[in-house]
Parts: structure tokens; sequence; C-alpha cells
């Protein structure tokens, strides 16, 4: 875990859309937080920026509320009254060059002489990026001779290849690469983390973590909510822009890449990308037999979402990864709305013994050994294993080996924001993506969303809320000779 540097100048964190959801209901939450448990480094102020017209304590008066709400338990009123002594605000138009004249001067007042590093986080509407991040760059706000100057761009970073790489290079225009920090809040999660640790730190698993041992690899990240009050932003993103394109392809490319050198932000993007460049675009053709796309029934009903909308719902995808571990091995991706539970799994469905001496010899596809990574709700491990049922000839049955991260750490798990503040504050870049990384994730989406618009293969099949998406997933993947791990989490929280 990276701690923060101690002999480091003190920081700002400069929050643009400070009025919105994001902040109220997770960035101020888990910097308060990290300030509760002693992490957030000595001298680190808060400042909110937005429209709004707040003064220092109004603002600090709607978070007391919002994190409570947010907190539960672990909110304490003498906590939270040093807590909101480095909080900040300052109202301001980021669509206005005066506006960023005004915050520097009010953000010199704050600071007082010292130098401070800075962390820009930009939590605002996605077409304010690149005029914010333009404005930071002319008001000089991110020149560094003063402290570092960092900046945290929220997803959804572009819409598609051509608008990501627009979106960095407008950022390069003000920043380095080095200051840029690409949010994917997957990769805050502890099990996320873990499974770094979990492939690189022990021995057993590396040799069977290939195509010799693995049959194939299923990715799930099921919701049970359905697009609610979001209906405006999410009927022109759909599935594939909101879950694929970030959080799904982050866990594949863990799942999937080499070993780094060391943890550090570059070795182990270069191995990402590797991941990435190593999945070719989808042809047409392949679309029509590689995906399956699906809307929940209701949908069009959703406030703000457009009578004769096609936008899919869920969408399950099979890549593969054209390399010499994972040649043949197809990664099963799915995600979707309005599902029967909220689990995120990543499945490794390992081969079945190539000869089975017990019975007649016959043996189900889906009874070889399975090791499910549950990313949530309930964080931990389970490897299904064949045991002899007791007190029976030869009889077998598939039995768990469980995991839970929770049982072994006293409190609760950090919510993901909490680590990716504290990186963006220390300066680690391990964690979020890199330019060249979410374009090439960009490259594998675009041109499936291009085929679904031009083609009516595969068709937008409709499926009831509750299940695991439309018929024609469970259909596709038995076609394949595989079957779905249709499990609500297999690991129950305590
Ligand atoms: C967001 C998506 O990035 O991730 C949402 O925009 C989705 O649509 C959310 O609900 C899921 O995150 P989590 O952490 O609840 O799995």
């Amino acid at each position: 875990m990276a701690v923060a540097d101690k002999s480091a100048a003190p920081s700002t964190i400069v929050i643009f859309g400070a009025s919105g959801d994001l902040t109220s209901r997770k960035l101020i939450p888990a910097l308060y937080s990290l300030h509760r448990k002693g992490r957030l480094p000595e001298g680190t102020k808060i400042v909110g920026v937005s429209r709004t017209e707040f003064s220092h304590d109004a603002w600090r008066g709607e978070l007391a509320v919002s994190t409570a709400a947010a907190a539960g338990d672990g909110f304490a009123t003498d906590t939270w009254a040093t807590f909101a002594r480095r909080v900040f605000y300052v109202p301001g138009d980021i669509t206005k060059s005066e506006s960023f004249a005004r915050l520097e001067s009010q953000l010199g007042e704050i600071e007082g002489d010292a130098a401070c590093d800075r962390v820009y986080y930009l939590s605002t509407a996605p077409r304010f990026y690149e005029p914010a991040i333009l404005a930071l760059g002319e008001h000089g706000m991110a020149d560094e001779s003063r402290g570092r100057r960092r900046v945290v761009i929220e997803k959804p970073f572009g819409t598609d290849r051509q608008s990501a790489r627009k979106l960095n290079e407008v950022t390069h225009r003000s920043f380095r690469e080095e200051q840029v920090f690409r949010i994917d809040h997957y990769l805050g999660k502890e099990t996320v983390q873990n499974l770094f640790v979990f492939r690189f730190a022990n021995t057993i698993f590396e040799p069977i973590w290939n195509r010799n041992y693995i049959d194939h690899v299923q990715i799930t990240v099921a919701e049970e909510v359905d697009v609610g009050h979001r209906g405006d932003y999410y009927d022109t993103a759909g599935v594939l822009r909101d879950m694929f394109q970030n959080h799904l392809l982050q866990l594949l490319t863990i799942a999937a890449m080499e070993p780094p050198v060391r943890f550090e932000a570059d070795a182990v993007r270069n191995e990402k990308v590797k991941v990435l460049r190593a999945i070719g675009p989808m042809t047409a053709e392949q679309v029509a037999t590689n995906t399956v796309r699906g809307r929940y029934r209701g949908y069009l009903e959703e406030k703000d979402v457009a009578a004769d909308s096609r936008t899919a719902t869920f969408a399950s995808l099979r890549l593969d990864v054209d390399n010499w571990r994972w040649k043949d091995v197809p990664f099963y991706l799915r995600s979707g709305k309005a599902m029967s539970c909220r689990t995120t799994q990543i499945v490794v469905q390992f081969r079945e013994p190539p000869h089975m001496m017990f019975g007649d010899g016959r043996h189900s596809h889906c009874d070889a050994n399975r090791l499910v990574i549950q990313v949530q709700p309930a964080e931990g491990i389970q490897l299904q294993l064949q045991t002899k049922v007791p007190d029976s000839a030869m009889q077998m049955r598939l039995t768990d080996l469980d995991f839970r991260f929770q049982g072994r750490l006293a409190g609760q798990l950090p919510e993901a924001y909490e680590r990716l503040l504290l990186d963006a504050l220390s300066g680690d870049a391990s964690l979020f993506s890199r330019a060249d990384e979410v374009e090439l994730a960009w490259g594998i989406i675009d041109p499936i969303l291009a085929a679904w618009e031009d083609s009516a293969e595969p068709s937008l099949a409709e499926y009831e809320r509750g299940l695991w998406g439309p018929q024609s997933s469970t259909d596709w993947m038995e076609g394949q000779g595989r079957c779905w791990f249709d499990n609500c989490p297999v690991l129950a929280a305590h």
C-alpha cells in the first residue's frame, strides 16, 4: 500500500464539480475516512469549486449531512469538526477564464506562503474536462515551480477512441503524462488489488495460469439496479461504454497480464497494454457471432430514455487474447443492469482431467476445477474441487475452499476512492489508466459499437428483470460447449 510521503509538501485537493453527486457520496466520505484513520497527510486541504454560491461554512454544513449518511457508524461529530477545518469552498464557473484567476488567488490565501502540492480533481460533467484542463494550463496552474501539480480525471474518458485521443492530446497541452491520473474506481477495490498479489506473490498459481490448464475465463459484473435517474447519460452511453471499456477490460488485463518487473506505474501499465494489444478489433462478422446484447424489459419507459432507443443494458462478449499464454482460451465478459443480484466475479474455469478413471469415465465439463475470485460484494476467493462423497463407493462431489478477506481484517474494507485519492496525493499512478491504455481499450469497444449500430446481428434481446440477462446469452454460451457461472455471490458477507 502506498503510504503518502510525510516529507512531501502539504497538498491541496481542488475538487471541480463540488456540488455534484460524486463529491458528496464518494470523494468527501473517502477523505473523511482517511482523516479519521490518520492516513490523510498532515496539512492536506480540500477546496471545492462549483457554480453554486456557498460560504466555506455552508458547504461544510452540507457535507456534514451527506458524509454522516455515507459513513454510518464511522461518523463522529468531533472527528468531523477537525476534518471540516481542512475544507474550503470557492465559487466558480469552469467555463469562465476569470474563475480560474480568482481560484488561483484564493488558493494562494488558503495555502499561505509555503509551497504546496496540488491535485485537481475533475468531478464535473465530462464536457467540462477539456475547458478546465486548458484553463488550468493557461493560468499557469499546472506549472510545478511551487509544488507538484496533478490532475485526476473521472470516467468516462472520451466516448470513443477518437474523442479519447483528442482528450489526451488536450490534456498533454497542459500536463505531462506523469501528472495525469485517469480514474477507474475498480482499480481501487481491495479484491482487484489482491488479484495482483494472488497472481504474483504466490508461486503455486503461475504454473497453471495458462492455456495448458485453463479452459476459459468468465468475468461478470452483474448489477441489480437499473438505470435509475441516470437515463439521460445512460441512453447515450449504454453498457459497453459504461462498464466494458473501463471496468471489465481492467479486470481482464489484470487477470491476463504477464508479471511486471515491479509494482510500479509504468511496469504495471506496460504489461496491461500488451494484453490490450493482443486483443484484435472484431470484424462485423465476428461481432455477430462473438457478442450478445440485451435490454431489460421496461427500459424504454425509464425517465430520459428515447422512445426509439436501441441502447443495450446488457452485453456478453467473447474476447480472444492472442498471445502464447492465452491462445484459444476465450475470455467471456458480461455485464448488465437489472440482473439477478449484485456480484462482480472472475471465474477461472480449469480444464477437465485428461482421463477420468472413476465411474463410467464421463464427466461434465462444468464440474472441472474452478476458481472464483469474488470482487464484490463479499470479497474473497473460492476454489472448487472434486472430493469423494463420504461413505460412498467412489462417488464424487464438488466442494469449496473459501477464503474471505474480511474475515482476516478487523474493521471495514476501505472504499475504492480512499486508496485512489491517497495514491494521487503521493503521485503513484499504478492504479490509474495511462493514455495509451484508454485508447487501446476504446479500440476494442469501438468496432463492436459500430457493428451494433449498423447491423441487426446480434439482435437486441429483451430480458426480464432479475435474470442473468437474455436467454440468448445462455444459449450462446452453451453453443460453445460452456456454461455461465450463474451464481449470486458464492461467498456470503458476514
Ligand atoms: C460506474 C457506472 O462506473 O460503475 C455505473 O457508471 C455502475 O453505471 C457503477 O453502476 C458500478 O460500480 P460499483 O462499484 O457499484 O460496482
